[in-house]
């Protein structure tokens, strides 16, 4: 049940629900949604006219599968168009629907340590993953050398790493892209935190060659880098023939996506504005990942973050583990992920990860920095 498992004992033990004024939202992978020092406005409102009212195209409006075709053409040079994309809503919806249909005989492979609810997706669609190593004996930096051999192999992998922060990039991109890319091969990649990498966003979609050629998935949504995790819109970018699947799926599974939503987020993808979000979000955050991490550290916090998304990724001194600090923590109206909800092994508390926790500064602004430590510290005391 992943992070809700903490939301409600938070509730339980706090009386408030994390996220409310005066709570201290740790444990919540969610981004500010005001506008950030440099960035651009995000917009009050949408006008929706009597077309809007009616049902949305079953992959999404052609207004938006150009504007993220044209967004990925021009950031990354992608070689697809709008016949590549197929909206959703929210990236979730989109992973689920990616992972509902997979054929039985592909198998799964996930890195050891990965985005909560991977785990029950996999569990509830009835999937044994195979794991890629990812611990503190590799440094949670599994390379491609550590993935599985042979044929008809999915692999599941966010980049930026959610909950580690480690950014796949460069080269090491290129080799993944170009291994998947083969065939009897086929990857989800889950670009969520495509904005926040340092030092600057990073996605597949730059290395992939002829997408139509491949089963590569590249999963983005608006939720994080455009800060509206309330529009609740996502999409995948594939082959042709797999958003034709997709097309059929919501047809007769999920009959759209809002329209005023797609409208608004069409909006957040002008390219001038894009490119100034872009710039805005990697600034700011990039700064509140370098502060945070100068500052857990002074506290004893032995980290392993990579260089994006918005957690900390790292051991919690003192020996404890991260479910006893939180019960500290929630008399505080405060919570981290405890490490063991990105275990995909679930080994629980006693396991490897039981003293691994993940510290969010997606929805913290600039100033809260010190009362933020403050707070922690006197529950490590
Ligand atoms: C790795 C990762 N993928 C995808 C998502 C998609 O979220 P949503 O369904 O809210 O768009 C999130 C949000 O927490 C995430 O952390």
């Amino acid at each position: 049940m992943g992070i809700y498992e903490i939301l409600f004992r938070f509730a339980a033990s706090s009386g408030a629900y994390m996220g409310d004024p005066g709570t201290h939202p740790w444990a919540q992978g969610f981004p500010l949604t005001d506008r950030l020092p440099e960035g651009p406005d995000l917009p009050g409102s949408v006008a929706i006219d009597a077309t809007d009212r009616m049902y949305p195209k079953a992959d999404g409006q052609p207004a938006l599968r150009e504007a993220i075709a044209a967004y990925y053409q021009r950031f990354y040079g992608a070689r697809i168009g709008a016949d590549n994309v197929a909206v959703f809503a929210g990236g979730r919806p989109a992973i689920f629907a990616i992972l509902a249909f997979l054929r039985d005989e592909v198998r799964v492979a996930i890195e050891e340590t990965e985005y909560t609810p991977y785990y029950d997706l996999l569990q509830i669609l009835g999937r044994e993953p195979k794991l890629i190593a990812s611990n503190a004996g590799n440094r949670f930096r599994p390379g491609l050398a550590d993935h599985p051999r042979g044929d008809q192999t999915l692999l599941i992998k966010s980049n930026p790493c959610n909950p580690t922060g480690v950014v796949t990039q460069g080269e090491d991109l290129a080799a993944l892209v170009r291994h998947y890319s083969q065939p009897g091969k086929a990857a989800l990649i889950d670009e969520a935190y495509e904005f926040f990498a340092d030092p600057e966003p990073v996605s597949a979609l730059a290395h992939i060659e002829a997408i139509d050629d491949t089963d590569l998935f590249v999963v983005g949504a608006a939720t994080k880098g455009l800060q509206v995790p309330g529009m609740r819109i996502g999409w995948v970018v594939a082959a042709q023939r797999n958003i034709e699947l997709f097309r059929n799926y919501s047809s007769f599974g999920m009959g759209g996506v809002s329209r005023a939503s797609q409208r608004y987020v069409t909006e957040l993808l002008e390219p001038d504005r894009v490119a100034l979000a872009r710039r805005a979000v990697g600034k700011f955050y990039n700064e509140q990942r370098q502060r945070y991490g100068e500052g857990l550290e002074r506290l004893g916090f032995e980290l392993y973050s990579g260089t994006g998304g918005f957690y900390h990724w790292g051991r919690v001194p003192g020996g404890i583990t991260a479910d006893a600090l939180n019960e500290r923590l929630f008399q505080k109206q405060a919570g981290i992920l405890p490490g063991r909800l990105c275990d995909m092994a679930r080994r629980g508390e006693a396991g490897p990860m039981g003293c691994m926790a993940r510290f969010s500064f997606g929805p913290l602004h600039a100033d809260s920095l010190e009362s933020d430590l403050a707070l922690l510290k006197s529950c490590l005391d």
